[in-house]
């Protein structure tokens, strides 16, 4: 029974579910949703899809709206999604269904972590105590949805009553515009991790110091992975404390290592 996760992710929370799944999931990979893999426009293949996710602005980040409106899938295919969140899984879940059930499909099953949210204006500042609970949680939750993957267990979409203030919330989300608003302190030594993180090959080297072009999906990996909180958004980062994943290390979120062979 194989099962393929896509994932995306800038802070780890979605790659460290993703691990979790995959590892007692039989038979089943992870790949990242990223421009790379933009090149996958079909999977017929594996018999299960699952997709895990955080939500941006109510909904699905850009990137994966157009990774699932593209992809071709077999209408037998179990698909699930977990999405994780700092608040709820508002939009996501209804955005993800959309699309496959103009494909001749549908979710099969859906599911949600709260995890600590890594937008400062949005979730800053955080309690301590709710941001280490949600990560000890994480793992017991995952291995609930485990079980109900492996039993396919069918789920209704999750909706949600405020529908249209959410959905003026998602209208806001210009991540391409983002990209103005980054700049570097003094605290940069030009390490280069923030290129290497990026999702989107949206930073490169100038002058030794790292510049935004204009197509930042907004997943913040390059701000909080920063080794030296060098990176700062407008004034909003300004003495914030960064976050990561504790469990995921830097590296398994480097673009070099999210190539898949085709
Ligand atoms: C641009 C942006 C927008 C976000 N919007 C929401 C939101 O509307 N609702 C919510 O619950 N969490 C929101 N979050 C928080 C993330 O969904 C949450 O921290 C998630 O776990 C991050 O996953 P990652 O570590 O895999 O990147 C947002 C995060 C970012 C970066």
């Amino acid at each position: 029974m194989s099962t393929t996760i896509y994932y995306f992710s800038g802070t780890g929370n979605s790659l460290k579910i993703a691990k979790d799944l995959s590892d007692k999931l039989p038979d089943s990979k992870i790949i990242r949703i990223c421009n790379e893999n933009m090149k996958i426009t079909s999977d017929t293949s594996s018999e299960k899809i699952g997709f895990v996710l955080p939500v941006y602005y109510r909904g699905l980040p850009r990137l994966v709206a157009e990774f699932i409106k593209t992809l071709e899938v077999n209408p037998k295919t179990y698909i699930f999604a977990v999405a994780n969140f700092g608040s709820y899984a508002a939009l996501i879940f209804e955005q993800i269904d959309e699309p496959l059930i103009s494909k001749g499909t549908k979710l099969s099953a859906n599911f949600s972590i709260a995890m600590p949210g890594n937008m400062w204006f949005m979730y800053y500042p955080h309690p301590k105590e709710d941001f280490i609970n949600r990560i000890n949680d994480q793992k017991s939750l995952t291995l609930t949805i485990i079980s109900k993957i492996n039993n396919n267990i069918i789920t209704k979409i999750d909706t949600i009553n405020n529908k249209i203030s959410e959905k003026k919330m998602y209208l806001n989300f210009n991540p391409y515009d983002f990209s103005k608003g980054f700049w570097t302190n003094s605290k940069c030594t030009n390490c280069g991790i923030c290129i290497k993180v990026c999702p989107v090959k949206n930073i490169e080297m100038l002058n030794k110091k790292p510049s935004w072009k204009q197509h930042c999906e907004q997943c913040l990996a390059c701000i909080h992975w920063c080794p030296n909180a060098a990176i700062e958004y407008k004034n909003d980062s300004l003495n914030k404390e960064r976050y990561h994943n504790p469990h995921i290390e830097v590296k398994e979120l480097f673009y070099k290592n999210c190539r898949h062979n085709f």
